[in-house]
């Protein structure tokens, strides 16, 4: 498997039910390197240098989370600020995070028929996530279409270790498209 950074953006682990069952099947797996933000830095005083390494080690970057509001919990966006700064991760002659892949395994309240125009959210998912789609290109790294759990309400603990292990499978399986 590709070397794999797992960030894992949950604000309430002791709350969670499918990042929870996600990071289990996971955690049992050789070769990913999984990183929890909330829980390494309660403080919210994140250590650049060490994500900045951990991002240089890895080929492959997995931000796995909870959509809150649309959007990615706020100590991703610290993160994001914070680590991907100019000069170290963009900017003139910068190419440290170019090639690496960018994925995200996300999950959301709503089901998939609201993430559509007439439907609740009146958005799909990839119109809302832009943004970071948008960063991940800035940074020159390959932005892979998301891993997705919607309406995880409706999800009994059967579906989540099936979705768990999809989302392994998909890790595994590296069917990443070639460009010639
Ligand atoms: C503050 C907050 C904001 C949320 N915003 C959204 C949202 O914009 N869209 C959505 O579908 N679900 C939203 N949800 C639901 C969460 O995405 C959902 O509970 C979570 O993905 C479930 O995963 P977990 O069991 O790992 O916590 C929100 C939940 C909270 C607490």
């Amino acid at each position: 498997m590709k070397s794999t950074l797992i960030q894992a953006f949950h604000p309430h682990p002791e709350r969670s039910r499918v990042q929870r069952s996600w990071l289990e099947c996971l955690s049992s797996v050789q070769g990913l390197t999984i990183n929890r933000p909330y829980e390494r830095y309660p403080d919210w005083r994140i250590d650049v240098e060490r994500e900045q390494a951990l991002l240089m080690a890895h080929e492959r970057i997995v931000f796995m989370y909870p959509l809150y509001w649309y959007s990615v919990p706020p100590l991703m966006k610290l993160w994001m600020d914070e680590v991907l700064t100019f000069g170290w991760a963009y900017g003139p002659g910068v190419d440290r995070l170019k090639g690496k892949t960018w994925l995200q395994a996300i999950s959301t309240g709503a089901v998939a028929q609201d993430y559509q125009a007439g439907g609740f959210n009146e958005f799909s998912l990839s119109e809302l996530l832009k943004p970071v789609q948008r960063t991940a290109h800035m940074l020159g790294m390959r932005y892979r279409p998301p891993f997705v759990l919607h309406g995880v309400r409706q999800q009994d603990e059967q579906a989540l270790q099936r979705s768990a292990q999809s989302l392994l499978d998909e890790l595994q399986a590296e069917a990443e498209p070639q460009f010639l």
